[in-house]
């Protein structure tokens, strides 16, 4: 099967300013790395320019106790591409600095993937059209850990995936494609340093993945990944002693199970010698994990951490842990207060190569949520922060919902856990605690169609986490704007109308789908398209308790006091009816149905009015796709229109099921007489 370049589209420029740059590379440097850069820059030069690069080499090698220059003949007065090691160690092991000298353009990095990241860079640039000298001099990534979860299943399907199957499984077996290395360079180009390859459920015998039988499978994976600086981490089975390993036990504290997991490190090592480490759900929606024996999560953490420490691993913890076999009639049992009930008493006893994975939200990476209170909680814990670009909840990349958007307010969320650099993203990145292990992970659901995401604008997404993980600075709609260029080189006034369909689609996926922070309302097991009570009665929590009057779980301290679980400001605010944000109201409260919102408007009526209003938004959101027609590729065309088709019932259904259900609970109809189903 045939697939797209996505970003990495490199349509003809012959009148880039800065094209003759790419008429030779001289490289300072060697290695496989270096190479991934030179290769990526030459055909650049050629598919944009028509340039066929000269490559020129020049470095210092022993040979035996001599150092002699190896030196490709250059002309000063050649235009050319440097790249070159320095000892400016203050950009860290993966920035760089380009500056422009004279007649050459000098990618400066203290190391091979630093200038890898600094030739990513200039392509971004040229591939915009936009000259070389604008680019800023020195580019730090903000976050270390800038990481892909991918949900693959051994047997080739992805859990939450909406375009194809997946590339790196089939049958339980790992897959080796040409696929693979486009993946690596896609990765690569927007700063993705880390990808775990599995499905955190280790189902379909994928626990065996950390055995012989699959390491030196799994050694060809890793050698692509490196030479694009990724490294290769696995999802475990926490009780994999017993699964694979035959024991009787996986009792963190078991002396058979601390051995068996010290001789899995070893040899995974020795196939795998840039292993990350594990990603680890454990204890959570029937996984197992450390409870079974009476132990918490620190120890069955740290039991695997220091088996992987020899080598330099990290074990990241998944903090996704609460009651899945709830009873609705109990109602002080709350899902949103789960993740922080349960690793807030453990901060400070995971070790240093422990690394917590929190979910943006309490919940469940709903249209909307608070963000979850562990971030600010936490103070002596390393961090990262999980988002889904995966779309389970919000579209399944049949609807557009751009979430950068979403992920920016996460991250400029101030947590109030210290005065200066409090946001999420102080925290995540390190800047907070002093910690080094931390960052930003997304579930990642790229399959084997065509375009990857199922959705074709869905990919801006994709791009989007990489970049912002990279610079968390960055605005939402720089980042769209970037990605559209690269991908669909549209004119200017073209590619605003491509923006805005972008900017808006998260707030209009909101209007059509759950009001107020509520969220769920969703089918059961699939989570696509309205179902009110779909989980009303069920046992996996988080329940709306609609009647005639009102709507809403009380979580302030008179409920079950899940605000308290913020610090100062922010649990008055959300405590209190009148000072908690709108969009969470329903998250945070019972309303009545009169109750009247800052608007004026009732709260009924602002379901009402949201809900005729998003689909109002999907029919012009298509009308501006239709005046794309003539811009566009007519495959890509007609992909995206017919998303948009499967949009436009999504969104009817939502408005009408949402609108009847309450309608008839309340029976006051909608003012300004609009059709609902009574
Ligand atoms: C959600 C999702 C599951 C997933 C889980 C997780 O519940 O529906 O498919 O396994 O999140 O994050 O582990």
């Amino acid at each position: 099967m045939q697939w797209e370049q996505l970003w990495l589209n490199y349509k003809k420029n012959l009148d880039y300013v800065d094209k003759d740059f790419f008429a030779v590379i001289h490289q300072k440097i060697e290695g496989k790395l270096i190479d991934s850069g030179v290769r990526e820059l030459t055909k650049v030069a050629e598919e944009m320019f028509g340039i066929n690069t000269k490559v020129k080499t020049s470095i210092w090698e022993e040979q035996g106790d001599v150092l002699q220059r190896r030196c490709d003949v250059i002309s000063p007065e050649e235009q050319r591409i440097v790249l070159q090691l320095t000892d400016d160690l203050s950009l860290g092991e993966e920035g760089y600095e380009i500056t422009i000298e004279e007649n050459q353009l000098i990618i400066n990095a203290p190391s091979a993937k630093g200038i890898l990241y600094g030739a990513f860079h200039i392509i971004r640039q040229a591939n915009q059209g936009k000259p070389l000298m604008d680019l800023p001099r020195r580019n730090i990534p903000r976050n270390n850990y800038r990481m892909m979860n991918h949900w693959d299943d051994f047997g080739g399907n992805i859990e939450r995936g909406y375009s194809g199957k997946s590339f790196f499984f089939k049958d339980r077996e790992v897959l080796m494609s040409e696929r693979l290395i486009d993946y690596a360079r896609l990765m690569a180009s927007i700063g993705i340093n880390q990808v775990v390859l599995n499905n955190v459920n280790t189902r379909e015998g994928a626990s065996e993945l950390i055995t012989k039988k699959y390491l030196p499978k799994l050694r060809g994976v890793a050698d692509i990944f490196e030479e694009y600086g990724i490294q290769l981490f696995l999802s475990i089975n926490y009780a994999a002693s017993m699964d694979v390993g035959g024991l009787e036990t996986a009792d963190p504290l078991d002396e058979d199970v601390v051995t068996w997991w010290q001789k899995r490190a070893k040899e995974i090592y020795q196939y795998l010698p840039h292993f990350g480490g594990f990603l680890v759900k454990a204890d959570s929606e029937g996984r197992p994990g450390p409870f079974t024996y009476g132990r918490d999560h620190s120890e069955g953490a740290n039991m695997i951490a220091r088996a992987l420490k020899p080598y330099g691993g990290v074990v990241i913890w998944r903090c996704f842990v609460y009651n899945c076999r709830q009873d609705w009639r109990d109602t002080t049992t709350d899902r949103a207060r789960a993740a922080y009930d349960n690793f807030m008493p453990l901060d400070g006893m995971f070790d240093d190569n422990v690394i917590l994975q929190i979910k943006n939200g309490p919940v469940d990476f709903q249209v909307r949520e608070p963000v979850s209170p562990l971030f600010g909680g936490l103070r002596d814990t390393n961090q990262i922060l999980e988002v889904q670009i995966a779309q389970e909840y919000t579209g399944q990349q049949i609807d557009l919902c751009y979430l950068l958007p979403m992920w920016k307010e996460v991250l400029d969320f101030r947590t109030y856990c210290q005065e200066e650099e409090d946001t999420v993203a102080d925290i995540v990145s390190g800047r907070t605690f002093g910690s080094l292990k931390c960052g930003m992970a997304a579930v990642a659901n790229t399959g084997d169609d065509p375009n990857w995401t199922g959705h074709d604008l869905a990919a801006a997404n994709l791009y989007g986490f990489g970049r912002l993980a990279w610079d968390t600075t960055l605005s939402s709609e720089d980042i769209a704007r970037e990605w559209a260029r690269q991908t669909y080189h549209l004119e200017g006034r073209l590619e605003d109308t491509l923006l805005e369909m972008l900017m808006g689609s998260w707030n209009t996926y909101e209007n059509y789908t759950s009001p107020l922070g509520i969220g769920w309302m969703v089918n059961i097991g699939h989570h696509y398209g309205p179902n009110v009570d779909g989980y009303e009665y069920d046992v996996w929590g988080t329940y709306h308790r609609a009647n005639h009057l009102e709507i809403g779980v009380d979580r302030t301290s008179k409920g079950t006091g899940q605000t308290q679980q913020y610090q100062l400001p922010n649990s008055a605010l959300y405590e209190e009816i009148e000072t908690c944000p709108q969009e969470l109201l329903l998250f945070f409260h019972r309303v009545p149905y009169s109750y009247r919102l800052k608007s004026g408007k009732t709260l009924l009526q602002h379901i009402y009015d949201t809900h005729f209003q998003g689909v109002e938004e999907v029919e012009e959101m298509i009308r501006k796709w239709e005046s794309l027609k003539e811009a566009v590729d007519p495959v890509v065309y007609q992909r995206v229109k017919e998303r948009f088709e499967r949009q436009l019932e999504n969104s009817k259904n939502w408005r009408d099921v949402i609108n009847t259900y309450f309608y008839r609970k309340t029976m006051i109809p909608d003012e300004k007489g609009r059709p609902i189903h009574g």
